[in-house]
């Protein structure tokens, strides 16, 4: 399969005041298209900071990230904003919803920035929110109206409805119990079979164990690749 996303010696450095904190030490990685794949480290090891970089919503101190070929530092702001909007889906912890606006509403927001009239957004709402195993009943609700395992299933919708061809998730079972976390991960099962390239970020083994390979990520580089053991997978652990 083609090369979607490369990384070349990727290095983020925070500074705050006189202090530098590493980020990320030089990361080489290379995702082809349809690969689902998993991050795993410890607290500190830099997996927020390169699933920004991957999502591209921060930009490395130094190394070069290349989506589809593409030399994203090439790129001004709004074309960036372009490609961001159509390659990259992201999704949290948090969920990261907005709670004065429907169900239906923060689905819809990627869309309204591509100027996709309205009949034709909230066809392609349903469909999202019925592939994150969602229910149409939701749409008229505010999201602190459902259950912390509903909100996720939103907020997969508003990251998959625009189509984009990466999906990120930072943490996404995290705040979630058994159930509902074995629901997104179907789902994210579901959108691999169809194609989708998914780079999810966990502390749980039970959920690295349901991707195509695990990422070690320890003090801010890629210490190994893990083969994932299937029969340890959420969806068949009882
Ligand atoms: N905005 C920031 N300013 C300063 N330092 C930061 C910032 N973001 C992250 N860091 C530092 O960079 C390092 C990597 O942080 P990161 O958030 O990527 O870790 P993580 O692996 O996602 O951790 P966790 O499992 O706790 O979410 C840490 O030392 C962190 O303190
Ligand atoms: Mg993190």
């Amino acid at each position: 399969m083609p090369e979607i996303i490369k990384l070349i010696n990727v290095k983020k450095a925070y500074r705050v005041g006189n202090i530098v904190t590493w980020g990320l030490r030089g990361v080489d990685l290379v995702v082809e298209e349809g690969e689902f794949i998993s991050i795993i480290g410890p607290s500190g090891s830099g997996k927020t900071t390169l699933l920004n970089m991957l999502g591209l919503l921060d930009k490395p101190s130094s190394g070069k990230i290349l989506i589809e070929g593409i030399d994203v530092s090439t790129l001004g702001d709004r074309e960036l904003a372009r490609l961001r909007n159509r390659m990259i889906g992201f999704v949290f912890q948090t969920f990261n919803l907005i709670n004065r606006l429907t169900v239906l509403e923060n689905i819809e927001l990627p869309l309204i920035v591509r100027s996709i009239p309205r009949s034709k957004r909230i066809e392609l709402v349903k469909k999202a929110l019925l592939m994150a195993g969602g229910d149409p009943s939701w749409l008229k609700k505010k999201p602190n109206q459902l259950s912390g395992g509903q909100q996720q299933r939103v907020a997969i919708a508003r990251a998959i409805v625009g189509n984009p061809r990466i999906l990120l998730a930072d943490e996404p079972t995290g705040n979630l119990d058994r159930a509902s976390a074995k629901i997104v991960i179907q789902t994210f099962k579901n959108l691999h079979s169809r194609g989708q390239t998914i780079i999810v970020v966990t502390h749980d083994p039970e959920v690295a164990n349901c991707t195509q390979k695990i990422y070690l990520l320890q003090d801010g580089k890629i210490i190994g690749l893990k083969k994932p053991d299937p029969d340890k997978c959420i969806l068949v652990t009882v």
